[in-house]
C-alpha cells in the first residue's frame, strides 16, 4: 500500500509518500518560519494562505522525488487536528479533493499520533508497549502506548507546552522566533551550576507538568543579573537543565508506574540534544532504551502523517467525503487499530 501524507496543522507544509513495503519514498517540507518571524509567533491567517500557495507544488515535487504518479497511490492521509483550523482545512480540502478525483480512500490523521509514531520511520523502531513523552509547541504529555490507538494519557502540561516554554523564554531573552532551537544553541555555551532553577511539580506525586512558573523565574533572573552574553548563556543553560530534569523525573515515574522499559520521545522538543542525552542516561540507569525520530522528523513533517494514516487506512478506517478539521481532539479518543 502506498499513500500520500499531508501535514498543514501549523507553520510547516509537509508532504510525503510512504509505502508499507518500501518505506519512505520521498518527502518535501516548507517551513514558514521567515514569514512569521517579524510577528514573534505564528499568525494563523498568514499560515493558511501560505499553505494554499505551497501545497500543490510540494505535492508535485514529493511525487516526482518518489517516482510515483497519483494513480500509483492507494490512499491519502492528511492532518485533521489538533491545530489551527484554517491551516488544517487547507490540507483537508486538498487531500479530500485528490481522494475524490482519483477515487481513493482518505483518512484524517491526529497530529500527535503522527508525532508519537514518527520513531517507527527509523530502522531501530520501538516495539509496543512503551511510554511516550510527546513534547511539541502545542502539547506536552506522557502517554502509555499499548498499540496504535491504544493510548492512555498519564499526564500533561497544565499550562504551557514544553516547546511553548522554550519559545516564550527565548523571547524574554531577546531571541527571535522560533526560540526553542535558538535558546538551545545559546545554552550550549552556558556554564553549568551558575543558577539553579526550580523543577516544577516534581515535589508532589503525579505526572502532570507546569512550565509557566519557570518562565517567570527566568524573567526575574534576567532582570536581576548583568546583561552580557555569557550571563545570558548561563541562564539559558540553567533553564534547559531545569526542563530536561523535570521531564526526566516525570518519565522515570511513568516508567515505574507502567513497568515498561521503552521510552519514546517525539515532537519538536525531542530534537533537543540535552533532552536526548538526559533521557538516554535515565534509560541506561533503568536498564531500558530510549527511541526518537531523526532530527527532521522531530518537528512537523508529512512522513509521520503518511505513516500514521497508512496504519489506519490498512485497518479500513476510511472517512466520508466531508472536509473536516478538528482544532481540539483528545488523543485518547482515537479508536484502536
Ligand atoms: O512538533 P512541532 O514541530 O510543532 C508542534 O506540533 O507544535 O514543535 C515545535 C516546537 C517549538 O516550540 C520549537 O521551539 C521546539 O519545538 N523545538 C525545540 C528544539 N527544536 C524545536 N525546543 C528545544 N530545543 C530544540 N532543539
Ligand atoms: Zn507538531
Amino acid at each position: 500500500m502506498r499513500v500520500l501524507g499531508i501535514e498543514t496543522s501549523c507553520d510547516e507544509t509537509g508532504i510525503a509518500i510512504y509505502d508499507d513495503e518500501k518505506g519512505l519514498l520521498g518527502h518535501t517540507l516548507y517551513s514558514q518560519v521567515k514569514l512569521h518571524a517579524d510577528y514573534g509567533g505564528v499568525v494563523p491567517e498568514l499560515a493558511s494562505r501560505d499553505h494554499v500557495r505551497k501545497i500543490v507544488p510540494l505535492i508535485r515535487e514529493a511525487l516526482a522525488s518518489a517516482d510515483t504518479r497519483l494513480e500509483d497511490l492507494d490512499g491519502i492521509c492528511y492532518t485533521k487536528g489538533p491545530g489551527l483550523i484554517g491551516a488544517l482545512l487547507v490540507g483537508a480540502c486538498v487531500g479530500r479533493s485528490l481522494a475524490y478525483a482519483w477515487n481513493l480512500p482518505a483518512v484524517g490523521v491526529h497530529h500527535m499520533e503522527g508525532h508519537l509514531l514518527a520513531p517507527m520511520l527509523e530502522d531501530d523502531a520501538p516495539e509496543f508497549p512503551f511510554v511516550a513523552l510527546l513534547v511539541s509547541g502545542g502539547h506536552s504529555m506522557l502517554v502509555k502506548v499499548d498499540g496504535i490507538g491504544r493510548y492512555e494519557v498519564l499526564g500533561e502540561s497544565i499550562d504551557d507546552a514544553a516547546g511553548e516554554a522554550f519559545d516564550k523564554t527565548a523571547k524574554l531573552m531577546g531571541l527571535d522566533y522560533p526560540g526553542g532551537p535558538r535558546l538551545a544553541k545559546l545554552a550550549a555555551s552556558g556554564l553549568p551550576a551558575n543558577y539553579k532553577f526550580p523543577r516544577p511539580m516534581t515535589d508532589r506525586p503525579g505526572l502532570d507538568f507546569s512550565f509557566s512558573g519557570l518562565k517567570t523565574f527566568v524573567a526575574n533572573t534576567i532582570a536581576a543579573e548583568p546583561d552580557d552574553e555569557q550571563t545570558r548563556a548561563n541562564i539559558a543553560r540553567a533553564f534547559e537543565e531545569a526542563v530536561v530534569d523535570t521531564l526526566s523525573i516525570k518519565c522515570r515515574r511513568a516508567l515505574e508506574q507502567t513497568g515498561y522499559k521503552r521510552l519514546v520521545i517525539a515532537g519538536g522538543v525531542s530534537a533537543n540534544l540535552r533532552l536526548r542525552a538526559g533521557l538516554g542516561e535515565l534509560m541506561q540507569k533503568l536498564g531500558g532504551k530510549v527511541y526518537y525520530p531523526r532530527g527532521e522528523f522531530c518537528t512537523d513533517n508529512g512522513a509521520m502523517i503518511a505513516y500514521a494514516g497508512l496504519q489506519r487506512l490498512k485497518a479500513g478506517q476510511i472517512e466520508d467525503l466531508a472536509v473536516k478539521g478538528q482544532p481540539r481532539w483528545p488523543l485518547d479518543t482515537l479508536p484502536p487499530v
